[in-house]
């Protein structure tokens, strides 16, 4: 999961490529690299290990041009390194290829052509694409590279340059992200919009099999086999600056406080006080259909699987439709049964992790009926699904999930009342939740107002080597996700529980070094939680509680304001959040780019 971006037109190309690679940076940052075509046609190249400030340090001070490919890397084959860096050149330097994805038959592809003399410069899968298009007899640098695609399998989202055909980039898309920005006299291409919005916000998405080739002053759309596709542009929804980090040090401070008005937006439009119901338009399920439905499942990857356990418990308890969430990746490989009668929900932040979106595409293939619960318009697994709901978190672009689980969770709220309500939820009960709903912007910025108090217990609980977290029911999914979150960031190793489970195992982990994070809502099993709570303090284990009132039996409690049982979780999570964050400060941890991480997973 990498990032590459393009450009072709009039301005100086490489400062154009530089600001994007940054503004990708957070889909892989152990390399990276870029190649333009130089005054008299012939391509420069520059890479370098590290970030992207680290190229920019070895550009040459003379490296202009108009046309330029780059890329910043997440490496799968071949360990981060100035040669593994992309692009990758043929042996004349002729073609420049910058790629993120996996080329699954690489090593055979690589060793019939070494065996044809080929010599390979990197250990990497995608040097083999420019030798194959470096090798192509067609006629033209489009014809070369669908001939050279013909022969790969795998993923892909590819630029390419070819010294022979200059005036052009040319690109394709098979798995992994690729939207064309539509400038004034120029064109840009990039893995995500994030790199292009600044110059432009006419973007057309490239379907999986399509191609484009991009000149200063025009672009044309095709498969791979060469028949052409219409090319339809859409508008960015968000402004460059919603890609900055609008005065904060990082973006996941900026995204953690940014959580009052993303829910607000998500509920925007959407509530309907007089039948005490939501509507949600793209949803593409009638009353009836909505009635029909007897299970549902949800598939999702790290966060978002998280954020689907807890809007399996909100189906369950508001529409009392049997429902469960499961890693999306579990799913594909243990060929599910899988039942017109179940809906499935695929959720996505990105909207372009593989092993959600390959799920999809099974389950379809299957006739299954998926909804997409998705942040990214656009994106992937919206266009696969057939219907959903976007939860309208805006960019975000930290690696570490935050605003887009808070969003995530209250959209699965609103799906859960609608079915509620087209089935046997009371109007008082659907008039109890909204409300509860209405009340958890103003509830988010009263938590977010005691991060000083978080800042000191994180500096407090920073020299743990290790940390439990736990939590019943409601609160069991917001442990693991907490868990998730300080892992991510901190890399402490933390650990999710049913509090239930403690004694079947855990609870041997406990003594003095080894804290635990306990979730304690005030809900029908605040006794049981303070159980646990006794069971850790007579082992002599320091309890950090998130909880409704303080709790005699925890040596520190942060205190949540209450809101209905059912969405108690949704708030239970946040001080936790800021909780990772400041630990992670204190320990000196990079935030945004936390070591081994990307931020989206367009890879197996
Ligand atoms: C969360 O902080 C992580 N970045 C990761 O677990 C993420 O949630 C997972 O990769 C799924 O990504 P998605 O929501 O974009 O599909």
């Amino acid at each position: 999961m990498c990032g590459i971006v393009g450009y072709i037109g009039k301005r100086d190309v490489a400062p154009l490529l530089l600001e994007g690679l940054q503004r990708l940076e957070y889909r892989g940052y152990d390399s990276a690299g870029i190649v333009i075509t130089g005054k008299s046609g012939e391509l420069r190249t520059v890479k370098a290990k590290g970030r992207v400030r680290e190229l920019e340090s070895r550009i040459p001070k003379r490296f202009a041009g108009t046309t330029g490919i780059a890329h910043t890397r997440w490496a799968t084959h071949g360990a981060p390194s100035d040669v593994n860096a992309h692009p990758h050149l043929d042996a004349e330097e002729k073609v420049a290829v910058v790629h993120n994805g996996i080329i699954d038959n690489a090593s055979e592809l690589r060793a019939r052509l070494s065996a044809e003399g080929t010599v390979f410069a990197s250990e990497t899968d995608t040097e083999v694409l420019a030798h194959l298009i470096a090798r192509s007899a067609a006629e033209t640098l489009e014809k070369k590279v669908s001939e050279a695609l013909r022969s790969v399998e795998g993923t892909y989202g590819i630029a390419v340059l070819h010294q022979d055909f200059p005036g052009r980039i040319v690109v394709a898309r098979n798995g992994s992200p690729v939207v064309l920005g539509i400038g004034e006299k120029e064109m840009f291409v990039a893995s995500d919009v994030a790199a292009l919005v600044a110059h432009t916000r006419q973007v057309v998405t490239l379907g999986d099999g399509e191609m484009a080739t991009l000149k200063a002053d025009d672009f044309r759309t095709y498969t791979t086999e060469g028949s052409q596709t219409t090319a339809t542009p859409t508008t960015v929804e968000w402004e460059a600056e919603s890609y900055d980090m609008g005065g904060h040090d990082t973006y996941m401070h900026k995204e953690i406080f940014e959580q009052a008005e993303a829910v607000d937006r998500v509920l925007r439009g959407r509530i309907d006080d007089r039948f005490a119901t939501v509507h949600l338009g793209g949803l593409n399920l009638d009353a009836r259909e909505a009635r029909s439905v007897r299970r549902i499942k949800i598939l999702g990857c790290g966060t978002s699987y998280h954020a689907g356990q807890i809007g399996a418990g909100l189906i369950e308890e508001l529409a009392r439709i049997p429902a469960d969430a499961e890693p999306a990746s579990e799913f594909r490989y243990r060929n599910p049964v899988v039942d017109p009668d179940t809906l499935y929900v695929a959720v996505s932040q990105s909207g372009e992790t593989y092993d959600v979106l390959a799920a999809v595409q099974e389950l379809k293939r299957k006739g299954a009926r998926v909804l997409g619960v998705v942040n990214v318009v656009g994106s992937a697994i919206a266009r696969e699904a057939d219907g959903g709901t976007y939860v309208h978190a805006g960019p975000e672009v930290c690696v570490v999930s935050t605003k887009c689980f808070t969003n995530t969770v209250v959209a699965f709220a609103l799906l859960a009342l609608h079915l509620g309500r087209v089935r046997d939820l009371s109007v008082t009960d659907g008039k109890r939740i909204i409300e509860g709903l209405r009340r958890l912007p103003a509830q988010i910025e009263e938590i977010l107002k005691t991060e000083p108090e978080i800042k000191q217990l994180a500096k407090a609980y920073a020299d743990a080597r290790s940390m439990l977290f736990i939590g019943r029911v409601r609160g069991y999914p917001v442990a693991r996700e907490a868990s998730l979150k300080l892992k991510e960031v901190s890399y402490i190793h933390a650990e999710a529980y049913p509090a239930s489970e403690l004694k079947h195992g855990p609870l041997a982990l406990i003594d003095p070094s080894m804290p635990t994070v306990a979730i304690i809502p005030d809900d029908d099993l605040l006794e049981k939680n303070r159980a646990a709570l006794e069971e850790i303090k007579a082992r002599s284990g320091r309890i950090l509680a998130v909880a409704h009132q303080e709790q005699e039996k925890a040596d520190h409690t942060i205190l949540v304001p209450k809101n209905e049982d059912e969405l108690d979780p949704i708030l239970m999570g946040i001080p936790l959040q800021l909780f990772a964050y400041h630990t992670a400060l204190a320990l000196g941890r990079d935030i945004d780019k936390p070591r081994n991480l990307a931020k989206s997973v367009t890879v197996e």
